[in-house]
């Protein structure tokens, strides 16, 4: 058994990615497979727990999420811990701190009722984005240019939805210039950015987006690594939007940062970093 593992429920192109860094690293390290991980909370439960230091890349959030719960009860480090994945799992926890940073983000309020909701769509002005408060990929991110869209998929949550969809979420559509930025950041050092290019307004590699290198500017790097400060997340991904006249807002910081594609297009050896930083904390 190894102090240092690799929580994961599916091996992406990502996690293969990573555990090739910590073998060049040469640090020996446990490939946890969670769907298959039991945790005691006895006397044996140690025993179960014997890393010091984990790295979490479930695909699963609220796997990853009760997992790291289960193992820093053992007193594991487990990157991100779990208070970090809590708020970065939840666009509107995550935006709660950002603005309480005095972190610049998009115009965005949130109702808990349709009517409320509706409302909310007019105050703010077509057109408006109306998101899942827990997802990623871009799913069921919708854009509503006026008010019959807006009745229409409010209706739809309301009467098809389940208890997340009776959170509206809803935040003014960034005029942005074809494409996102995504930063990097690892132990409060911005390492690299990409753009994400794509001619949908959701600029997710997901939905097909093209990955290229974006320049770490100061600015870049100073909001990257404020929003990171803000979850106080060690290892993250943070979503930027150039706005034309305010610059750049922040709309998410993702825990589970996917970076398969961001490698080769920043020249960063963002898996070594991951891998250097969780050896830092053995
Ligand atoms: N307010 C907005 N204005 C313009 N584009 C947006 C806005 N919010 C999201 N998008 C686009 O949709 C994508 C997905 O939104 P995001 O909030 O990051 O959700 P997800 O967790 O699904 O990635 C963003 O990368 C961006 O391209
Ligand atoms: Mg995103």
């Amino acid at each position: 058994m190894a102090e240092l593992a690799v929580l994961y429920d599916r091996i992406r192109p990502d996690e293969r990615l990573l555990f090739a860094a910590l073998d060049e690293l040469g640090i020996p390290y446990d490939k946890v497979y969670t769907p298959q991980l039991k945790v005691f909370f006895d006397a044996a439960g140690q025993a179960q727990v014997p890393w010091k230091v984990a790295i979490e890349r479930c695909v699963s959030q609220s796997r990853g999420h009760a997992v790291t719960r289960a193992l820093e009860a053992f007193g594991v480090k487990v990157v991100n811990p779990a208070h970090v994945t809590e708020l970065c799992g939840d666009k509107l926890a995550t935006n709660a701190r950002l603005h309480a940073a005095g972190v610049p983000t998009p115009r965005t309020g949130v109702a808990f009722d349709g009517e409320a909701a509706l409302q909310l769509c007019e105050e703010i002005g077509y057109p408006v984005v109306l998101k899942p408060t827990v997802g990623s990929w871009g799913r069921m991110v919708s854009r509503l240019n006026d008010r019959d869209a807006a009745e229409a998929v409010i209706e739809h949550k309301e009467v098809l939805g389940g208890p997340q969809h009776g959170i509206f979420y809803v935040q003014e559509l960034i005029n942005k210039p074809g494409r996102d930025i995504r930063a990097f950041v690892i132990g409060g050092v911005c390492i690299g950015a990409i753009y994400r290019t794509s001619a949908h307004w959701i600029t997710n590699t997901a939905r097909g987006a093209i990955a290229s290198n974006c320049p770490v500017t100061p600015d870049i790097a100073h909001l990257s690594v404020k929003a990171a400060a803000a979850v106080q997340g060690q290892i993250v991904a943070i979503d930027l939007m150039e706005d034309p006249e305010r610059g750049l807002l922040v709309i998410e910081v993702n825990h589970t940062m996917e970076f398969k594609n961001s490698v080769g297009t920043t020249g960063v050896n963002i898996p070594k970093l991951m891998g250097e930083y969780a050896i830092g904390l053995l």
